[in-house]
């Protein structure tokens, strides 16, 4: 039984043009890296700019660990260290500097995306936070 997105998604056009909406007005960050080990950047909205005031076109490429600093939390690295090396999906919290090197709390969520269940991306939702 399929749900409302995925009759949605049906029309591959139509649901490019729906994705391509949907991450590009979100007011939550989007990041995505591509499935190799040190997770190069592939794409990064401009919530993604607004939040951490890297611009897109500057970071392809590069890993997420630009965003990571003295005061980062090591064990929540660890943790999610942990679930993309053995595939699974990710939720914390921690501290993390923009470009500037103003730090503040980044809450986010990494997921697998699977196609014939081989991993072939990951997507960060990200958001910034008040208290850790
Ligand atoms: C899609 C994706 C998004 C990530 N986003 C962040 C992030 O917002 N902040 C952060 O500190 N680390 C983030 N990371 C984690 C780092 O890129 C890296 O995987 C982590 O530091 C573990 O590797 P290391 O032990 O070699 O540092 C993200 C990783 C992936 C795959």
């Amino acid at each position: 039984m399929s749900t409302a997105f995925e009759k949605l998604m049906n029309g591959v056009a139509g649901g490019l043009a729906l994705l391509k909406v949907l991450s590009e007005n979100s007011f939550d960050s989007v990041l995505i890296t591509d499935a190799s080990a040190e997770g190069k950047i592939t794409y990064a909205n401009k919530s993604f700019k607004k939040l951490t005031g890297h611009d897109p076109s500057e970071i392809i490429g590069k890993t997420p660990r630009i965003l990571q600093g003295p005061g980062t939390d090591a064990k929540v690295i660890e943790r999610l260290s942990d679930s993309l090396k053995s595939g699974r999906k990710f939720e914390g919290k921690a501290i993390n500097y923009k470009k500037d090197g103003t730090p503040f709390i980044m809450y986010w969520r990494v997921l697998p995306i699977k196609v014939d269940k081989k991993i072939t991306a990951w997507v960060a939702i990200q958001r910034e936070g008040s208290v850790i």
